[in-house]
């Protein structure tokens, strides 16, 4: 049965959530594997709104199982919130529907206080984190130093391991960032009440997801944020601090990349972006306003306004090509309805030379000229239509020609919000 990863090719907010819910159907197992709560993936069913940052939106659907793998990284305050949430709307009630990995790292208070401060003396050259201590958590993931899932159950080595830690940030935040102290006491008794909650769901989860491979059943690995924000290849400094990217799946859970068969990229049909950054084909205009309003383009996780612009074909060739994209889910493709015409970035231009790629150097985004293509929009509302063929002309015709520019065809094209205004073209677990 077919292992499929979902990833965002752009900067996040594609619409993962939907398309994962939809997917998750024809899977077992859905997995987490980078990020942690920076993520805020929204899914309308039954005309009811949830929005889940750390559990797999696979929880919404009975019998599923869902694994938050070791590459992410979890506040236990924010996670038990969202188990709370489930429970209370009736989800989650059998309890080993989820498992969580003993090699996730926690995210602790001091992590998000730097995380804030730091951003406030950035300044202009703040990189717009979502200030839930991701970076910090992972920066001391690579130092060695970080508290695991592991340590957390485990109150002996909690203590240590807490006692270990807290003198050098407790310094770093008062003397460096100017900010006040962590307390040890209050730490220990509020990580110690998570720590109860959270031990029954704690797992060698790599373990789990080998044996399931092993006897057959199918695993969607549910990528968080976007291509562009990946740690190696998106657009650092202003990105996050995972690989966001399909390779980030088989470190992040622990699985072979034997093991994956399809990866499907999640495009919206424009693009946005939350945070600082370039961002080449931004409209600082009344049609960037006008995509906001009608795709609703405020962020899930902190309510920011999301920056908008046209399609950028540059930046998911390059996602399709570092993630080795076998389709693209198109979303929100209902929003353009009503444009009279619509701009399409096919290339950029740099110091007047045609360049096809996204520079490393920022020095040299900074200096992109968009080269665009203008197509024929259409009217027609989209949300009722089931086939592609049912589609406007010009609708078709700019699908099409995506999909020519970026190199990989579609396999799913999102008309609207709810679960079934969903165009299947083709299925990536068949
Ligand atoms: P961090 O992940 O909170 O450190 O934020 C780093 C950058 O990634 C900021 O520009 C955030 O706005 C962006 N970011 C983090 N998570 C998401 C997401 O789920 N969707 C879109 N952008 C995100």
């Amino acid at each position: 049965m077919p292992n499929v990863i979902i990833v965002g090719a752009q900067w996040g907010d594609e619409g993962k959530g939907k398309v994962v819910d939809i997917y998750t159907e024809y899977a077992d197992l859905v997995v987490r594997y980078q990020g942690g709560n920076n993520a805020g993936h929204t899914i309308v069913v039954n005309e009811s709104k949830f929005v889940l940052h750390l559990i797999p939106s696979g929880v919404l659907h009975k019998g599923k199982r869902c694994v938050i793998g070791n590459g992410v990284v979890i506040d236990p305050k924010a996670l038990l919130e969202e188990i709370d949430m489930l429970k209370g709307q009736g989800f989650l009630k059998d309890s080993s529907q989820l498992l969580i990995s003993d090699r996730a790292h926690v995210i602790m208070p001091w992590h998000c206080k730097i995380d804030v401060a730091r951003e406030n003396l950035r300044g202009k050259g703040k990189i717009g984190t979502t200030g839930r201590g991701i970076g910090p958590c992972y920066e001391d993931k690579y130092a060695r130093v970080g508290i695991r899932i592991a340590d957390l159950v485990n109150e002996k080595v909690f203590v240590e391991r807490l006692k270990g830690n807290l003198e050098d940030k407790n310094r770093y935040l008062v003397d460096f960032l100017g900010d006040s102290a962590c307390d040890y006491n209050e730490i220990l008794e509020e990580y110690s009440k998570y720590a109860k909650r959270i031990a029954p769901f704690v797992a060698d989860t790599s373990l789990l997801v080998n044996d399931a491979v092993s006897e057959g059943k199918s695993a969607l690995f549910e990528g968080a944020q976007g291509s562009m924000l990946d740690i190696d290849h998106g657009t650092y400094p202003f990105v996050t601090s995972s690989n966001t990217i399909a390779g980030g799946a088989c470190s992040g859970i622990g699985v072979g990349p034997t093991c994956i068969d399809e990866v499907i990229g999640i495009t919206k049909a424009y693009t946005t972006r939350v945070g600082s950054g370039p961002f080449p084909t931004e409209l600082d205009c009344e049609i960037g306003e006008g995509l906001r309003q009608k795709g609703g383009e405020f962020g899930a996780t902190t309510g920011r306004t999301r920056r908008c612009g046209w399609f950028d074909a540059v930046v998911v060739r390059d996602a399709v090509r570092r993630n080795g994209l076998t389709g693209m889910a198109l979303t929100k493709l209902d929003v353009l309805t009503g444009m009279d015409k619509i701009k399409v970035c096919i290339a950029y231009e740099i110091d007047g030379k045609r360049v096809d790629t996204l520079p490393a150097s920022l020095h040299e985004v900074e200096k992109i000229v968009p080269v665009y293509e203008e197509l024929d929009g259409w009217e027609e509302a989209l949300e009722e239509i089931r086939s592609f063929d049912a589609l406007p002309e010009n609708a078709k015709r700019y699908v099409k020609r995506l999909e020519e520019l970026v190199g990989v065809e579609s396999v799913l094209v999102s008309v609207g919000q709810k679960r079934r205004e969903t165009i299947i073209v083709k299925n990536p677990f068949d």
